[in-house]
């Protein structure tokens, strides 16, 4: 009802300016931002800001600045730079018009169903965030020790973590905070995998941040495989129309990720694996992502998609 108010009063209240902000128009143009902000604008992670109830032109200022570089930050500069001033403007007042994130925590307990989430997908506050990586585990392990656990791994995942089997994913220069996150989320069940899981059921908390460390400091291959149009954009922008976040956003420009953030890098994975992981996170057979951050993106993604991105993916050096 609030927003049915807001809608109106925008429409009433701007009819002289000369390009009205149309807050109708932004809510389908912050499907983008859901991922990181929360579909309600509050976000889900501690991560990222909540955008709910903040002032209109604190908004556009900080989208301008995200363009222009005068505010840097890695994942706002891509989301930013496929804005127009009109984009700007009605997604501004899309967030302006919302209740703040205190609002929305008092109301939510007497009429949380009538919240405006889509019910397809899950909501980003309602997924228990997984704490099994502790950012220490960045440096915590021993690489000489991690080489000698390794040997019961090099069979699928290559002896320097390149595979050369489709099936079996690179883990080479992957971040150790990630790949320590999946053993603990194979062993505790959270991510599921029957070969995994027999693998990492003997493992300890210093086996697996030894093992994480050791394959962190190999190098990652570049892909071989051929670019796809369709692909390449979904990758680079994302699909305003369907809500797609780009996946630059969070996984780089050359598929790198994000190592402090826990983005896994993407490079150097074959077409197979890519595919089946994005397919598991449509489904919810992976859910082991916080905040739902990749079930909510994959939710979205066509079988066309999936094919398309993951062709582009290969291709990233
Ligand atoms: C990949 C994650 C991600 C996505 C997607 C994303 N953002 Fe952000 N956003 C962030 C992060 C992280 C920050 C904090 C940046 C910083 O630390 O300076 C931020 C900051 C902001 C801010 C500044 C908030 C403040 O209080 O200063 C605004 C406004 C904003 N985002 C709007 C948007 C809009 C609109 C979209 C969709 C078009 C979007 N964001 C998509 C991650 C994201
Ligand atoms: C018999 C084959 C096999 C062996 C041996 C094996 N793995 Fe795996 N591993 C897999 C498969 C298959 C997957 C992908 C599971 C899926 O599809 O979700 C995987 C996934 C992983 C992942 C997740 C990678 C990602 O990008 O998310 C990590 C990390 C991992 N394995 C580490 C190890 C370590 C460490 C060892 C040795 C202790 C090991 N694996 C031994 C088959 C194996
Ligand atoms: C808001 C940040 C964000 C965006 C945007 C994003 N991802 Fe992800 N992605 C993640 C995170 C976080 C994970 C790891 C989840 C976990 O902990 O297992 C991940 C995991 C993945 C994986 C599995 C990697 C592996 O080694 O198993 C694939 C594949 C993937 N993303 C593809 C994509 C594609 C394709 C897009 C764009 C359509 C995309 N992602 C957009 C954050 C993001």
């Amino acid at each position: 009802m609030k927003k049915i108010i807001f809608s109106l009063f925008v429409a009433l209240s701007s009819v002289s300016a000369v390009q009205a902000a149309d807050a109708n128009a932004g809510k389908e143009k912050a499907g983008a931002c859901s991922a990181c902000h929360g579909p309600t604008g509050v976000s889900g992670s501690p991560m990222f800001p909540n955008i709910a109830g903040q002032n209109d032109a604190y908004l556009i200022k900080q989208l301008k600045d995200f363009k222009s570089g005068a505010r840097t930050d890695a994942m706002m500069a891509p989301m930013a730079a496929n804005l127009s001033d009109e984009d700007m403007a009605d997604l501004a007042a899309h967030f302006s018009g919302l209740p703040s994130a205190n609002e929305q925590a008092a109301s939510s307990g007497a009429d949380a169903s009538t919240d405006a989430a889509p019910a397809s997908a899950p909501a980003a506050g309602n997924v228990e965030i997984v704490t099994s990586t502790p950012a220490a585990a960045l440096y915590a392990g021993n690489v000489a020790a991690g080489q000698n656990k390794s040997a019961a791994c090099a069979a699928c995942h290559g002896a320097d973590g390149n595979s050369l089997v489709p099936t079996y994913p690179s883990l080479a220069g992957q971040s150790a905070n990630y790949i320590a996150k999946q053993l603990a989320d194979f062993k505790s069940g959270n991510r599921k995998d029957p070969v995994m899981a027999g693998m990492v059921a003997g493992l300890s908390q210093e086996d697996m941040n030894d093992l994480a460390a050791y394959f962190a400091v190999q190098n990652t291959q570049a892909g071989t495989g051929e670019s796809n149009a369709a692909g390449h954009k979904l990758y680079l922008g994302g699909d305003a129309a369907k809500g797609i976040t780009a996946c630059i956003a969070c996984h780089g420009v050359n598929g790198k990720g994000m190592k402090q953030a826990g983005f896994p890098g993407l490079t150097g994975q074959s077409k197979d694996y890519l595919k089946k992981q994005l397919a598991s996170f449509r489904d919810g057979s992976r859910g082991n992502d916080n905040s739902a951050i990749m079930r909510n993106i994959s939710i979205k993604l066509s079988d066309a998609d999936i094919e398309a991105v993951s062709q582009y993916i290969t291709s990233l050096k």
